[in-house]
């Protein structure tokens, strides 16, 4: 019977043995086979084979929903079972103590204090909690200034506060594709009135790929005591982003696009020296993952995102961006020869990024978007704005040239029908 009852123990710590020991000898053997790659090929091809994507599938859209690689879902599931054997003593305890150490590398990540980032659920979620406190410091009449490319996941917090407090929204209107920093600089500067209170950007453009000059934006905002808020949604996993750099007082970022977290993982960094103007609700009590204010966290989900990040870190930041670019200068390339197709998204360094965009001339972007997914398992993503009638191709670390080259001559012959 003794017996019996230590066996039982013994299996249910197991997991929990397995879990903290599998998570680091895994991050330790991702280390040693990016070293031990012969050459970039060799590293990409190794790479590719961490995801868990079905034999065929060209995933041009990851600025949608990026893929989790199989060893941090692996880790997961033993979190996952670690967990369950006793929920209460692992989450207040062991695991408990692991989630809290994931702000630590979202801070290295984004170039922030732990004291500045927030542990939330997508970007959506950290828009809203930064307008919602925002709210108190507007009357009616002022101004928030955004673009007319925002995603509704950077825009409807903003269309929220005009419906409930009277503000007034005002969206520059974005050339496609944009000449040069200047030409943004300029159309920001022509809207900002003395009711400007609010400056809301996106880092990426979800339409066009377009890297906002945000240093530039926040030499206006900051002399001005407007408030400078950035949805990062497209940009942390495939640009190295520094905060502090980028002058914005609010960042927030989906972990689950290009850091290739597990779905509903997002970050929010808020500037030390705004912090008492911004509070929102939920971090009242404090910026760990659990507190009295968040209530009961899903600590695996957490301990996945952090995870991907040891993951992002292990390949390096500077090498996964320029893998991305080099992919989708490529992809640009080899599509600007098309003549049914014209480039959305501009071709300078400091603009360009892994996203771009091309409206399509002949055929509707729906209607292509269908053949590529269904005659050649190709998946990109159709922009949200029809007027455009174009598709966005994100190129990430799991592609490669082959799918580049695939995918270009699947759209000649669609064109071409
Ligand atoms: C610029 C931008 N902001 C916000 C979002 C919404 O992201 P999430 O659903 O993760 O909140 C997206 C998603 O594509 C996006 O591109």
């Amino acid at each position: 019977m003794r017996r019996r009852g230590f066996l039982s123990n013994l299996a249910l710590a197991m997991p929990m043995v397995h879990a903290a020991d599998g998570f680091a000898a895994s991050i330790s053997e991702l280390s040693e086979l990016i070293k031990s790659a012969e050459n970039d090929k060799h590293l990409w091809q190794r790479i590719r084979q961490e995801f868990l994507f079905h034999t065929g599938l060209v995933h041009f859209n990851t600025g949608s929903l990026g893929a989790t690689p199989r060893r941090v879902l692996e880790a997961m599931s033993g979190w996952m079972y670690q967990l369950e054997g006793d929920p209460v003593s692992n989450v207040f305890g062991p695991l408990g103590y692991r989630m809290e150490q994931v702000r630590a590398k979202a801070a290295t990540l984004l170039g922030a204090s732990l004291d500045e980032i927030l542990i939330v659920e997508n970007t959506t979620s950290a828009m809203n909690h930064v307008a919602l406190s925002l709210a108190k410091h507007l009357k009616p009449g002022d101004e928030i200034l955004t673009t007319n490319h925002e995603h509704p996941g950077g825009a409807v917090c903003w269309e929220y506060l005009v419906k409930n407090l009277g503000v007034k929204l005002v969206q520059i209107p974005m050339p496609a594709p944009v000449k040069d920093q200047a030409q943004i600089i300029q159309l920001v500067s022509d809207h900002l009135t003395p009711r400007t209170r609010i400056c809301s950007f996106s880092h990426v453009d979800t339409i066009t790929g377009l890297q906002m000059p945000l240093k530039e934006i926040s030499l206006l905002t900051r002399p001005r005591e407007i408030f400078f808020v950035c949805d990062g949604a497209q940009a942390p996993g495939m640009l190295q982003v520094d905060v502090k750099k980028l002058g914005v007082d609010t960042y927030a970022s989906s972990s689950h696009k290009w850091l290739l977290a597990p779905k509903g993982s997002g970050l929010l960094f808020i500037r030390k020296e705004m912090q008492e103007k911004i509070q929102p609700l939920p971090f009242t009590s404090g910026y760990q993952a659990y507190t009295g204010a968040t209530g009961t966290r899903n600590v695996v989900n957490v301990l996945g995102h952090g995870m991907a990040i040891d993951f992002h870190h292990c390949i390096g930041s500077e090498r996964v961006e320029s893998r991305c670019r080099s992919l989708s200068n490529q992809l640009r390339n080899r599509l600007s020869e098309n003549p049914h197709m014209t480039l959305l998204t501009p071709t300078q360094p400091e603009l360009a990024t892994g996203l771009v965009s091309f409206t399509l001339k002949k055929s509707t972007a729906g209607e292509v978007y269908t053949r590529l997914q269904k005659e050649h398992n190709i998946l990109v993503k159709v922009v949200a704005k029809p007027e455009y009638n174009a598709l966005r191709f994100s190129t990430h670390l799991y592609n490669n040239e082959e799918e580049v080259e695939r995918t270009a001559k699947a759209i000649e012959l669609i064109l071409k029908s």
